[in-house]
């Protein structure tokens, strides 16, 4: 059962309730209704018994009483299906109406003995022929002594008849409405599990690996239609990362590749013929540049994974802010001296978070090392750090090339270097606002950035506040 498809089983499951719900509805139909029929049969008895009672009292119990006087005076009793008998007080018959013809129809002990004592009774019996009678014995007593019983009796054949067919009624109705309900039972099962289907058709081809197919189901809010859009969703995250994990990979490649290509050809270069020391030394200046360029790249790789994994420790302490950002301001002035770029402080409030000291560091440092690398020679680059609510507010604003609204949604993604600043700094990575929003999100803070295209950019960073210690 547990191998069968779910439309299999629900089918099993409705056609079994409903073939116990119809035997349930038959049999009580049966039963109410052969009920009601003998009910019926026994009133009737019951009233011609009554009827056949008073016409003897009007011929005082006499002994010449014939059916004819009977059925005269009352037409009722004339009718076919009952049939009349009088016993004397030893149980023998004294007389008995026409239609009864030859049968021996004897007065059993049973009710014999009922009427010594008074009672009526009702019996049902079947002679050999097979015909199925219902009898009513009274007694009839003239003071408290027992004169005669008179019995009322008919055939049961027309209620037996009536319940064959009732009964033959069911059986071939029950059977045929149970195969109907299958078979639409089989039919709404299957257009119920139709979408459940299609789902299984695409997640088919997701899994031969077209992360660009999605399920097509009417847009309704019942549980396929909810698991079709979820089961979309998730497909489209994964589409994102598995794009994302290609890219970062391509990228990956792509730049430690032009080091080594460099290095390459260089030192090929240099192996071609003999040369003066000094080249030789040169060459080896150059390829060590390079080669510092890689271990960085490996380095901030090698961090955001274990970043990624959850194995970088952090050691969470106050923080004074304020200090940082006036330490951070005095390693700018220098980092900008080649190119004239002064590093100002904007207002800085003194402010206190909790943090680990040296990812902030890194943190500011990126910053200050981006706007200073894109911005225009003899620029400023300010560095401000105010209160917010309840949050620390660092901003680092530089008036350098700036990026287009379109690139800023891409700054934060690993590799990715906007094609000014390419040609504007040829150094670079492309990781480093990656590894600053790690640090802000460990931080549980904020960072983004506003900037126009050769205006300059605005970074603002927001962290929470330390916490007051009660
Ligand atoms: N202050 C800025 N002004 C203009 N563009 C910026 C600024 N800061 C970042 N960007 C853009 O965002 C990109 C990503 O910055 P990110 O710091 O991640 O990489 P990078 O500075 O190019 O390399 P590195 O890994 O050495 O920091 C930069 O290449 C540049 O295009
Ligand atoms: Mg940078």
């Amino acid at each position: 059962m547990s191998q069968a498809s779910i439309r299999v089983r629900l089918t099993l499951w409705y056609g079994t309730a409903l073939a116990l719900i119809l035997i349930l509805f038959a049999g009580t139909i049966y039963f109410v209704m052969s009920r009601g029929l003998r009910d019926q049969v026994d009133a009737s008895l019951e009233e011609a018994a009554s009827a056949a009672i008073r016409t003897l009292g009007e011929h005082r119990f006499g002994p010449f009483l014939i059916f004819e006087d009977l059925s005269q005076n009352f037409p009722e009793l004339a009718l076919l299906d009952k049939f009349f008998q009088i016993f004397g007080p030893a149980g023998q018959v004294t007389i008995q109406s026409a239609n009864i013809k030859s049968r021996e129809i004897p007065l059993s002990q049973t009710a014999f003995q009922a009427s010594l004592k008074g009672q009526s009774t009702f019996e049902s019996v079947r002679f050999d022929e097979g015909v199925p009678f219902r009898l009513l014995s009274v007694p009839i007593r003239h003071t408290e002594r027992l004169v005669s019983i008179l019995r009322v009796g008919t055939s049961l054949y027309p209620t037996e008849r009536m319940l064959k067919r009732l009964l033959l009624a069911l059986v071939i109705a029950s059977p045929l409405a149970i195969i109907i309900s299958l078979l639409g039972g089989w039919f709404l099962a299957g257009r119920a599990l139709m979408p459940v289907n299609v789902i299984t058709c695409a997640a088919q081809r997701i899994a031969d690996g077209d992360l660009t197919q999605r399920i097509t189901s009417p847009r309704s809010t019942d549980e396929i239609g909810r698991l079709a859009s979820v089961f979309n969703d998730m497909i489209a995250r994964l589409e994102v990362s598995f794009r994302q994990i290609r890219q970062f990979s391509a990228d990956a490649s792509h730049e430690l590749r032009t080091p080594l290509t460099i290095t390459k050809g260089e030192t090929e270069l240099a192996l071609r013929r003999p040369r003066e020391a000094e080249d030789y030394r040169q060459v080896l200046e150059s390829n060590l540049e390079e080669i510092d360029r890689m271990s960085r790249i490996v380095d901030e790789l090698l961090f955001l994974s274990r970043a990624d994994l959850g194995e970088i420790k952090m050691t969470m302490t106050p923080i004074s802010l304020d200090s940082l950002v006036r330490e951070v301001q005095l390693q700018a002035t220098i980092l900008g001296q080649d190119r004239q770029i002064e590093t100002v402080l904007g207002a800085v409030e003194p402010i206190v978070v909790d943090g680990d000291e040296l990812r902030l560091r890194e943190l500011l440092l990126n910053l200050v090392d981006n706007a200073i690398k894109y911005s225009h020679p003899t620029s400023q680059v300010e560095l401000s750090l105010r209160q917010v609510e309840a949050q620390a507010e660092l901003k680092v604003c530089d008036h350098g090339i700036g990026v287009s609204s379109l690139e800023q949604q891409r700054i934060f993604d690993r590799f990715y270097r906007t094609d000014t600043a390419r040609a504007h700094a040829s150094k670079g990575t492309g990781l480093g606002l990656a590894i600053c929003q790690w640090i802000v999100d460990v931080h549980q803070g904020a960072i983004h950035m506003q900037s126009s295209p050769d205006t300059g950019s605005c970074f603002t960073v927001l962290l929470p506040l330390r916490a007051p210690v009660s």
